[in-house]
């Protein structure tokens, strides 16, 4: 039976990686939102870099779109920063989006040796959990928190992510009271995650920028049906789970993902 596994901050990432198993990188509010935003309008792939000088080196490139947002503002000189409204225009489609954000790109980077990363939010929660039932491997959700700090509304969503996957062939492991923790909290929260949220710091912070429109938006179930995993520096969009077995297979150098199933 495979397991699920919470880590409820980037730096706690190496207590808890381990040899064959997925990583979700989750940054609720905003940048795993963005991005599953940005494929489901049409962006070919995104390159999700930690430095803003990381950046530059895309800069001229025609077919790129740079975007960096630092404390949930679009950093000066930036056309596009983390808003999931970014990416809900036309002009993204076919285009590689070259992206920095404060925690979000972090956490991607701490789980660079995942057999697997995947892309987790709300807005592809049925597609994942799907895709994850399928894929019956054990699997971590890493919440990107805030600087390294636990937050709230990335818990929420791996207990939701969590119980999805309990009821579905998964079970806790031996050390797993952070999954559990955020089961509880998930279940604490009941239906209404924008008032569970309120206050929350991130909302708060978002707030005070008027984002609250992204914050709801961020919180809306089963938007897309993309599935974004790391092909490298790379992130692409799987069109469906047999191409998330074929990319585990290679990986792991084994000819049957099934050998790879708890
Ligand atoms: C981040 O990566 O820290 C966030 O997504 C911050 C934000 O833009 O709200």
């Amino acid at each position: 039976m495979p397991i699920v596994k919470v880590c409820f901050t980037p730096a706690l990432y190496p207590l808890y990686a381990a040899r064959e198993s997925i990583t979700v990188v989750v940054d609720i509010l905003r940048a795993t939102s963005a991005i599953c935003t940005a494929f489901e309008h049409g962006i070919e792939a995104v390159i999700p870099v930690s430095e803003i000088e990381d950046t530059f080196f895309y800069k001229g490139d025609e077919n790129c779109l740079l975007a960096a947002e630092r404390g949930g503002s679009i950093v000066e000189g930036f056309a596009y920063g983390n808003s999931p409204k970014d990416y809900m225009k036309p002009e993204i489609r076919g285009k590689t989006l070259v992206i920095t954000t404060t925690n979000g790109t972090q956490a991607i980077e701490a789980a660079a040796d995942s057999d697997l990363i995947l892309i987790g939010s709300f807005l592809n929660i049925s597609a994942l959990s799907e895709a994850l039932s399928q894929l019956q491997m054990d699997t971590m959700i890493l919440c990107a928190g805030w600087k390294n700090r636990f937050n709230l509304e990335d818990t929420l969503f791996a207990g939701a992510l969590t119980r999805r996957l309990l009821d579905n062939g998964f079970s806790y492991a031996l050390d797993s009271d952070a999954a559990m923790a955020s089961v509880a909290i998930y279940q604490a929260a009941g239906s209404n995650f924008y008032d569970f949220l309120e206050e929350s710091s991130h909302r708060k912070r978002l707030a005070a920028l008027n984002l609250e429109e992204d914050v709801r938006f961020c919180l809306t179930p089963d938007y897309t049906r993309c599935l974004p995993y790391m092909d490298g520096p790379i992130m692409r969009n799987a069109r469906n789970v047999a191409e998330l077995e074929s990319i585990v297979a290679s990986r792991l150098a084994q000819p049957e993902i099934n050998a790879l199933k708890k």
